[in-house]
């Protein structure tokens, strides 16, 4: 019987058990292969008890879990793995014994579910004869190649419910509520959940942003008689001329994690604008939970297309979502290429045209006269 295994590597984002139910429903009652788990992302090849028969009887209630019952690593890349010998810390390519280890299970397909970091690994495997097919994963919606990553829909939503939530404690004080949401070097969470979620100001990394148009833009709402203001600020977001801001510098395996610019943001309107403000990091809440229905749906159509990839023996593709299709584009391509908000797209041309301020260009009305007593 022909087999193949399934891991889910990087950070987790919801729909991860989507995916895996439906290669093993798929593979296993329609093509007849063979389904193992890997534990732990790419790790799972190095432990000896990491990778284990997956039944439709494991994959059975997991629809709608978030996280991955296969378990992630964001440390696990195969080419860069860091070890400790003779008492120093190095980095050391075990790639070779992952392609073995492939070998000796005499797997016939591997499906990675993963990111851009994820992917590339998978593509430099694929070149070393791994029969690989990947299914893009993140809810920062950064891969390039498809419209949407699972992950990013249930993200969204998370941001825009707090925002929602914000929007009545900020009335009742008359306050600047702060939002920082997740994305690394991507706007796509900030920008959907921010006009989902009423954001009045949206910073995005893809349109850096003026101090100074922060606060004109909430004196002109003040002088409208707005008594409070939303600002939702991708971790992300950086002022012209100026960096990210780095919570926790990177090494030789990890990148760098972004955030606090909310808290800049939220101090800068505070002590030069003289609005009280108040900031609220969205953190890992963004990551964790049950998928929204879009991304069990786009999470099962994108495993399925994998499967037939890999039955098809068609490797070295990633099963992506075209004009709400699955689809497939070559690894080399997909992992070669970010994918990042156009400042000149229709979402962002829209929230402009409705008065939200990216923090690039003064508020587009004047202030209105105050009223006569
Ligand atoms: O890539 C997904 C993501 O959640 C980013 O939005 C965020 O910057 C990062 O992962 C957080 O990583 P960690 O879970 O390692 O803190």
């Amino acid at each position: 019987m022909p087999r193949m295994a399934v891991l889910t590597g990087g950070g987790d984002a919801p729909g991860l058990n989507a995916v895996i139910r439906a290669v093993v429903r798929s593979a296993t009652l329609t093509y007849g292969w063979e389904v193992l788990g890997v534990r732990d992302g790419y790790d799972g090849f190095l432990n000896p008890h990491g990778v284990f028969p997956l039944t439709l009887g494991d994959v059975e209630d997991i629809l709608a879990r978030g996280g991955t019952i296969l378990g992630a690593a964001n440390r696990g890349n195969p080419f860069a793995r860091k070890v400790v010998r003779a008492g120093k810390e190095m980095l050391v390519d075990v790639s070779d014994e992952v392609v073995a280890r492939i070998g000796s299970l005499r797997l016939d397909a591997v499906i990675v579910a993963g990111g851009d970091g994820t992917l590339g690994i998978a593509r430099d495997l694929f070149h070393k004869g791994v029969p690989v097919v990947g299914v893009p994963k993140t809810i920062d919606n950064d891969v390039w190649g498809t419209d949407a990553t699972f992950g990013f829909d249930t993200a969204v939503n998370c941001a825009a419910h707090a925002l929602e939530r914000l929007h009545t404690t900020a009335e009742a004080h008359h306050r600047v509520m702060v939002v920082e949401l997740m994305g690394r070097e991507a706007g796509f969470i900030t920008l959907y959940g921010g006009l989902a979620g009423g954001a009045d100001i949206i910073l995005i990394p893809e349109i850096p942003f003026r101090y100074q148009v922060l606060c004109e833009t909430v004196q002109v709402r003040i002088a409208r008689g707005h008594k409070s203001s939303i600002v939702a600020v991708a971790e992300g977001a950086r002022p012209e001329g100026g960096r990210e801001v780095i919570a926790r510098p990177g090494d030789a395996v990890v990148v760098p994690r972004l955030g606090g610019i909310g808290q800049f943001v939220g101090k800068y309107l505070e002590e030069t604008c003289g609005v009280e403000t108040r900031v609220t990091v969205l953190g890992h809440l963004q990551r964790g939970g049950s998928p929204s229905a879009f991304d069990r749906w786009l999470a099962t159509t994108l495993a399925g297309e994998a499967v037939r990839l890999a039955v098809n023996r068609q490797f070295g593709q990633v099963a992506v979502l075209r004009q709400m299709q699955a689809a497939a584009l070559p690894l080399d391509e997909v992992a070669a290429h970010v994918k990042r908000v156009d400042p000149e797209c229709d979402a962002v041309r829209t929230a402009r045209e409705s008065g939200i301020c990216f923090g690039d260009q003064a508020p587009p009305l004047p202030p209105l006269p105050s009223p006569t007593p």
